[in-house]
Parts: structure tokens; sequence; C-alpha cells
């Protein structure tokens, strides 16, 4: 067996997080299992390889109810019942997706997830959020449905690509501003040994980032207050995604560029303190994250940001830190949101 680290609890549902994959094959074996992957996943561990799979195509368009609908006909073509497993092997569009069929499969049976990029190993597999796009929205259909095992290998990052690992990269420097401050003192600190992929630092990186989303998970798994410290960033990230077209960022460098320009709004809302901002926006630009963007309709994103699902009652609330550590949703009127950005174009 693999070293079992985390043990987290769901609403009525536990998690566990482990490194490692020994014996991986045996503890499905016996079972009856369905491996869901993708073009880019499939020839990954090996020993999953005999059991039954799907092997999906790359790519957030994957994240479909068609997809869904493949992976149900599938299960019910191998004959899965209630006490069979999904395991999934993949990105979050894997993960999300799999997830999605298995909590809807004869009301929900046991799901695995095996992420292997760094994105899904520190945010997407953990917490129990399942979804797919649907309409022109990212994620509207979807169930909390926590896997029962998340088994993290990180030898499946040694193919994956350099600008995909970044992305990943974003979400660990979110982590560590919300809730670890020695994280903040490693990114800081090893930035050679980061970008170089140290498996020994990459390690730490994931299970510091697993134990922030952890933690404020389990207090908040349905957020209804908490959880949505999480999205730091991400209401500018969305924004800019939506009026790109999705083309020319990936998910974690809009991240990335979204919580700059929120320690920013913050700072000019009297609420972030300057310092921290600086110091903050000064890690993402060492990682070679762009903070400003050239020519953008401000207007647009600002309208997006209207649109975000996270609005109650038609106002924009947006995540804010005062400090490391001290975290809060705000209204911002759009002057001063328009303003900021406005002024931090290249
Ligand atoms: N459920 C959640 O809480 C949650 C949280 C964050 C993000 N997400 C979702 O996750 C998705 C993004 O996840 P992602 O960044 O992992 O994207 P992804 O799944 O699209 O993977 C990125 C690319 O890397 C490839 N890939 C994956 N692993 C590889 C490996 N080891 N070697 C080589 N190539 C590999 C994939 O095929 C894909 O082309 C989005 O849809 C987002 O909505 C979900």
């Amino acid at each position: 067996m693999g070293t079992r680290l985390l043990q987290y609890r769901f609403g009525g549902y536990s998690s566990c997080v482990e490194l490692g994959s020994e014996a991986l094959l045996e503890r499905f074996r016996g079972e009856r299992a369905v491996v869901v992957w993708d073009e880019n996943t499939s020839s990954l561990l090996e020993p999953l390889h005999e059991l039954p799979s799907v092997i999906l195509p790359p790519g957030e368009r994957t994240k479909s109810l068609d997809t869904v609908t493949q992976l149900l006909e599938r299960f019910l073509e191998e004959g899965l019942e209630r006490d069979a497993t999904v395991i999934a092997v993949g990105g979050g569009v894997v993960c999300d997706a799999a997830a999605l069929a298995a909590s809807l499969y004869m009301r929900g049976v046991r799901l695995v997830l095996i992420p292997t990029t760094l994105l899904a190993m520190v945010d997407a597999a953990l917490g129990g959020k399942t979804g797919v796009n649907f309409s022109a929205y990212k994620n509207l259909v979807g169930t909390f449905y926590p896997a029962e095992q998340i088994i993290v290998v990180p030898e499946t990052l040694e193919t994956l690509p350099q600008r995909e690992y970044l992305s990943g990269l974003a979400e660990v420097i979110k982590s560590a501003m919300l809730g670890d401050p020695e994280l903040f003192r490693i990114l800081t600190k090893k930035v050679d040994e980061v970008l170089a992929r140290e498996r020994e630092v990459v390690e730490d990186l994931i299970l510091r980032s697993v134990a922030v989303k952890g933690h404020i998970v389990e207090q908040d798994f349905t957020e209804r207050g908490g959880r949505e410290w999480l999205n730091l960033g991400h209401t500018f990230a969305h924004a800019l995604e939506s009026v790109t077209g999705f083309e020319g960022w990936t998910h974690g460098e809009a991240v990335a560029w979204g919580i700059v320009q929120a320690l920013r709004c913050g700072e000019a809302a009297g609420i972030t303190d300057p310092d921290y901002a600086a110091t903050a926006s000064e890690l993402f630009r060492q990682y070679g994250f762009r903070c400003e963007i050239d020519t953008i309709a401000v207007d647009a994103l600002i309208d997006a940001m209207q649109r975000d699902k996270k609005n109650r009652g038609g106002r924009v609330r947006y995540v804010l830190q005062r400090r490391p550590g001290e975290t809060e949703l705000r209204e911002l009127s759009s002057e001063l949101v328009r303003g900021v950005l406005s002024r931090n174009l290249s």
C-alpha cells in the first residue's frame, strides 16, 4: 500500500489522499472497475492497463454531457453495479467528467481519482466538485461527490508540458497565500528547484497545497461561507478567459493575472497591505507569469465579471486579502475595478 497521508471528511463523505503508486493494480483486482483516461494520459500507470477503459479526447471540450452519457453507457456495458469503482486518470477535465458520471451512475459508485496534472493534484481532484460545461458556461452542471481515494503519483508529472506545470503552480501560490506561510517561503526561496521540478520540492508543494484546500473545504463543503476563498483571483481570471475566448492563456496563467489584479484592487480599496501586494505580485513575476496585458477591452472584462455565476443579486463580490491568510469577500465598485485595470495595461 502507498503511504496514507491525509484524510478529510467532506459533508458525510471521507476522502483519503495518498502519495505513491505501490500495488496500484492489486488494490482493484477482483473488483468491477472502469478506468477513464484521456489520450495524453492513457500510456501512464501501466498496471492499470489491464482493466476495462475509456479513452477520451484531451481538452476542455471533453467536459460535456455527451461525455458523461458515453461514460454511463460504458459502465452499463461493463455490467458495473453499485459496488463498482470508477478510476479517473488525468487532469481536471478527466477527473471532473468521470466524477460526475460516477456520482450519477446508480446514484453513485466508488470513485478513485488519480490526478496527472499539477493543477488536478493540488486543486481539482480534492473537494468533491464534479462537473461539465453546459451551453456557454463552465462547470454549470455538476454535483458534490468527493472521491473516496485520491492517489497522487508524482512520476506522472514527468510527461506534463512545462506550461501545464506552471498552470498548476499558480494554484500552488494561491494556496500559499490563503493558508501556508511556509509554502510561500519555499516558493520564494526555491524558484529554480520548483521550476526544475525537483522531486522532493514538488512533493512538498503538492502536500502543502492539498492540506490548505482540504482544511478550507472541511470547514465549508457546500460553499456557504469560506470555500469561496479558493476563488481568489478567479473572478478576474474567468472574465479574462471568457473575453479572450479561452485562447492564449492557460487557466493558471489567467488565475495568476487575476490574483495580481485582486491584490491591486484590494490595495486601491484600502484593504490589502501594499507591501504584501508587492511581495505576492513579485512572486508571480518570478515564475514568469504575465501580470500586465497589452490590449484588452476593460469594459468587456467588467461585463464578464458582472455575469460571473458566483454573484448574488447582480452584485460582484471579489475575494480579497488583507495580508497572508486573511481573506475576505467584498463588493467593489466597477469604477474602482475599471480604474485599476485601465492603469495596468502594458
Ligand atoms: N473540481 C474542481 O474543484 C476543480 C478545481 C480546479 C479546476 N477544475 C477543472 O480542471 C480543469 C483543468 O484541469 P487541468 O489543468 O488539469 O487540464 P486538463 O485536464 O485539460 O489537462 C491539461 C492537458 O494536459 C494533458 N495531460 C494531463 N496529464 C498529463 C501528463 N501527466 N502528461 C502529459 N500530458 C498530460 C491533458 O491531456 C491536457 O491536454 C478545468 O476544466 C477546471 O474547470 C476543477
